[in-house]
């Protein structure tokens, strides 16, 4: 992948299984957004990206959701001047209503707060109803980028429920983080990415108790 001049991303290779958290973490700039913008057809790379036996490297992003990959945008892209039922309206993009009850069932916080403006959610609410607008169009792909980026410690720990809650449910994940130790709980495989590079692959488990990752990215000394 490349910006211009700038190869950002230089030849990975990596596979998410269904029924499974995939995550990729690495620190600033390693190249994680940009794997995801070009899942979504985003950002054009070369090479391909095969989805479910499809080569979908080259689509536009309209009919990479099509085909069941679902992005949740970094910053959350909630609509806060709407209320929180609206903005869940607005995902269900002409489907039947009744996906509106499963995402409350999924996310009850959301139900008790669907009459108030979607701006006065606290962040990790905010992060809780991006996933769940995401999932109304019944993705077999979520991706999500950096869900725990600028949420509270505490907040961070709910929003980390909610996924384990997913990956419970058997909602097929690639999850982006720099919040590693999260990740790596989380995670089924993992790849750890660095400038443009897939340098390390693991269990989530595995990688939790690698030495190097826990230097490098768990902050463990
Ligand atoms: N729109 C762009 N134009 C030019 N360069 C870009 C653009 N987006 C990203 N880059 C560059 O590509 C590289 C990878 O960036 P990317 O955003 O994918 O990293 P990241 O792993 O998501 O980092 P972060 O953890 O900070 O979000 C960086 O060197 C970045 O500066
Ligand atoms: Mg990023």
């Amino acid at each position: 992948m490349r910006y211009g001049a700038v190869e950002a991303v230089h030849g990975i290779s990596f596979g998410a299984e269904p029924g499974q958290v995939t995550a990729l973490i690495g620190a600033n700039g390693a190249g994680k957004s940009s794997t995801l913008a070009a899942i979504s057809g985003l950002v054009p790379a070369s090479g391909r990206i095969r989805f479910e036996g499809r080569d979908i490297a080259g689509k536009p992003p309209h009919e990479i959701v099509r085909a069941g990959i679902v992005q949740v945008p970094e910053g959350r892209e909630i609509l806060g001047r709407m209320t929180v039922e609206e903005n869940l309206l607005l995902g269900l993009r002409g489907r039947d209503r009744s996906g509106i009850a499963s995402a409350y069932e999924r996310f009850p916080i959301l139900d008790e707060r669907r009459a108030l403006l979607a701006g006065t959610l606290s962040g990790g609410e905010q992060q809780m109803l991006a996933i769940a607008r995401a999932l109304l169009a019944e993705p077999r792909l979520l991706l999500l980028d950096e869900p725990s980026l600028g949420l509270a410690p505490l907040v961070v720990a709910r929003v980390f429920e909610a996924l384990a809650d997913l990956r419970r449910q058997g909602v097929t994940m690639l999850l982006v983080e720099q919040n590693a130790l999260r990740a790596l709980r989380l995670a089924d495989q993992a790849y750890v990415m660095d400038l443009g590079r897939i340098v390390m692959t693991g269990t989530g488990d595995a990688l939790l108790h690698d030495e190097g990752v826990a230097r490098t990215y768990l902050g463990v000394t």
